[in-house]
């Protein structure tokens, strides 16, 4: 069911500091920023040659990356996302084996314009998982 890891995703309180230290300490290529309102956060990708990472800060209220912030106040590494190629059959195969899916269960546009979803940490070695569809 899974292909690629399309991200690691790291929770940052400062999204500008980040990125900067990304493109000069790091040498990197950073895209621009990014705001999603309906996921609460603005993004950059960092463009590796074999995956990306996504800097995450929150947008706006009730983020859902507040409270990991407020926990790991210097940042720190907040999911993982894999690639799939049909991502309700992924859910409702999931869903089946008991995982649970965050939110209502049905998938939102991401960061790159396909649909994705989030399960449950506790469900996966304390990791919370995103899946999208490529
Ligand atoms: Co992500």
């Amino acid at each position: 069911m899974l292909g690629r890891l399309n991200h690691v995703a790291i929770a940052v309180p400062d999204l500008a500091a980040t990125a900067a230290i990304y493109r000069g300490t790091l040498g990197a290529t950073v895209t621009a920023p990014q705001a999603l309102p309906e996921h609460g956060v603005t993004v950059v990708f960092v463009e590796l040659p074999n995956t990306k990472v996504e800097l995450l800060e929150p947008l706006g209220e009730g983020s859902p990356i507040a409270a990991f912030l407020e926990k790991n106040p210097s940042g720190g590494m907040h999911h993982i996302c894999y690639e799939v190629d049909d991502i309700l059959a992924a859910r409702d195969r999931l869903k089946a084996g008991g995982a649970r899916v965050l939110g209502d269960g049905n998938p939102k546009i991401g960061a790159h314009g396909k649909p994705v979803l989030f399960l449950h940490p506790k469900d996966f070695a304390g990791t919370l998982v995103e899946l999208e569809q490529v």
